[in-house]
C-alpha cells in the first residue's frame, strides 16, 4: 500500500512551486473538473506540466479540457496553447480533507494596527494570506515567505485604531497549494491578544560611589502618548554570588540600587492589557560601566 502512494506522488512530475500561481482551481478527489482556457481562440490545445501527452480520461473540447475522475497524477500546471503560442495556464488541485487546526502564532509589537504571523506546513508548499480588517474591508493577498515547512508574513490594517477599544476580532484568512492539494484555514483574534512589547532601549549604568544608577526609554515602537500607553519595567540585576533579583517599576524611567549587582537587564509590558513581556534587553556589565567612569576620569 506504502509502495503504491508512494509511486503514485512519484508519477507527478510537477515542478515544485515557488510563488503562488495567479490562477488555480481546486477539485474533489475521485470528482470532474472542468478547466477553462481564457482566450477567444476557438480550439487550442493542452499540456499538463508542459507534457503534451494527455491521460485517456481527459477531454478536450474547444476552450475546455474536462478530467473525469480526478486523482493526484491529475494534479499540476495545465496550460492551453495555440500552436505555440501560449494563452493561459490554470494550477490544478485536490481539496484536502479538513485537518485539526493549523498551528499559527501571530505578534504585534504595538498597538498601531502591523503584525507578524509564522506558521508550519508542508515542505513543498506554497502560501498566501489575507486580512479582514477591523472596519471589515478586506485586505490584498499578502505572499508568505517560508522554506523547510515553516512560513511567515507580515500584515498592516490600516483602519486600525490604536485608541479605539477593539469590538471585533480582525480574522486572517490563508490558503495553500502543494504540488497536488490545497489547503484553508482561518485564525481570528484581537491586536491587544498579541501584543508583545519590543525590548526597552538604551540601558546605561552608572557607579556613582556606592550607589548605581540605571536609566531606560521605552522601546521605539511603543505609541505615545506614556499616560496613555503605559508600560511596566522589570528590571533584573545579578548580585555577586549569583542570586537574581528582579524590581518592577510602573512608568519609570530611571531608578538607583543600593545593592552590588554585577549586571543589569530590563524588560517591559502593558500592566493594563496584562500583555506578554518583551524579550530581555542585553545584559549590561556594571563593571564595564564602572570602568568606562574611570577612564573618563
Ligand atoms: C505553467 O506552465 C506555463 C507554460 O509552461 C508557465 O508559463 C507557467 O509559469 C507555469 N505555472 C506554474 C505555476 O508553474
Ligand atoms: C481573461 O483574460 C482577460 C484578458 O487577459 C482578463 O482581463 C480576464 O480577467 C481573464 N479572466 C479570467 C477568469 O482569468
Ligand atoms: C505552536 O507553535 C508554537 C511556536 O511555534 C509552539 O511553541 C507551540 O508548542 C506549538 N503548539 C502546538 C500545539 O503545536
Ligand atoms: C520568515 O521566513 C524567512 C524564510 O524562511 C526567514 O528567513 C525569516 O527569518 C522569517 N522571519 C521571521 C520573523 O520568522
Ligand atoms: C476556504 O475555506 C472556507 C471555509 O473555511 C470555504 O468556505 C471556502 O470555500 C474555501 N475556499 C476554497 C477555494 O475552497
Ligand atoms: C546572595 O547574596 C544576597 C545578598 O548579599 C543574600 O541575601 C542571598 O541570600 C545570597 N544568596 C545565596 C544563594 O547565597
Amino acid at each position: 500500500m506504502l509502495v503504491l502512494v508512494g509511486l503514485m506522488l512519484c508519477l507527478a512530475p510537477a515542478d515544485a512551486l515557488t510563488a503562488f500561481p495567479p490562477k488555480f482551481q481546486v477539485g474533489k478527489l475521485n470528482g470532474n473538473v472542468v478547466l477553462k482556457c481564457n482566450t477567444s481562440e476557438q480550439q487550442v490545445t493542452w499540456r499538463q506540466n508542459g507534457d503534451t501527452e494527455l491521460m485517456a480520461e481527459f477531454d478536450a473540447q474547444g476552450q475546455t479540457l474536462t478530467i473525469s475522475g480526478l486523482d493526484l497524477p491529475a494534479t499540476g500546471n495545465y496550460s492551453c496553447w495555440a500552436g505555440t503560442v501560449l494563452l493561459d495556464a490554470t494550477y490544478l488541485v485536490v481539496s484536502r480533507p479538513r485537518e485539526k487546526r493549523m498551528n499559527v502564532s501571530c505578534q504585534a509589537e504595538s498597538y498601531r494596527g502591523s503584525f507578524h504571523c509564522s506558521w508550519t506546513g508542508p515542505h513543498s508548499a506554497v502560501f498566501r494570506a489575507r486580512l479582514t480588517r477591523s472596519d471589515g474591508s478586506l485586505g490584498e493577498w499578502v505572499p508568505a515567505t517560508g522554506h523547510h515547512g515553516q512560513f511567515n508574513a507580515s500584515f498592516v490594517d490600516p483602519s486600525f485604531c490604536p485608541f479605539a477599544e477593539e469590538l471585533r476580532p480582525l480574522e486572517l484568512h490563508l490558503e495553500g497549494l502543494s504540488d497536488t492539494s490545497y489547503l484553508n484555514f482561518s485564525i481570528h483574534f484581537f491586536i491587544h491578544d498579541i501584543v508583545r512589547p519590543d525590548p526597552p532601549q538604551e540601558l546605561t549604568v552608572q557607579r556613582r560611589g556606592e550607589k548605581l544608577y540605571l536609566a531606560w526609554a521605552p522601546p521605539a515602537s511603543w505609541p505615545l502618548p506614556k499616560s496613555y500607553f503605559a508600560l511596566l519595567y522589570r528590571l533584573q540585576y545579578e548580585l555577586p554570588n549569583g542570586t537574581q533579583v528582579d524590581k518592577y517599576m510602573e512608568g519609570a524611567e530611571e531608578t538607583q540600587l543600593q545593592e552590588r549587582a554585577q549586571r543589569v537587564r530590563i524588560s517591559c509590558q502593558d500592566p493594563y492589557i496584562n500583555t506578554a513581556w518583551s524579550p530581555w534587553s542585553a545584559w549590561q556589565d556594571v563593571d564595564a560601566a564602572q570602568q568606562h567612569q574611570l577612564r573618563g576620569r
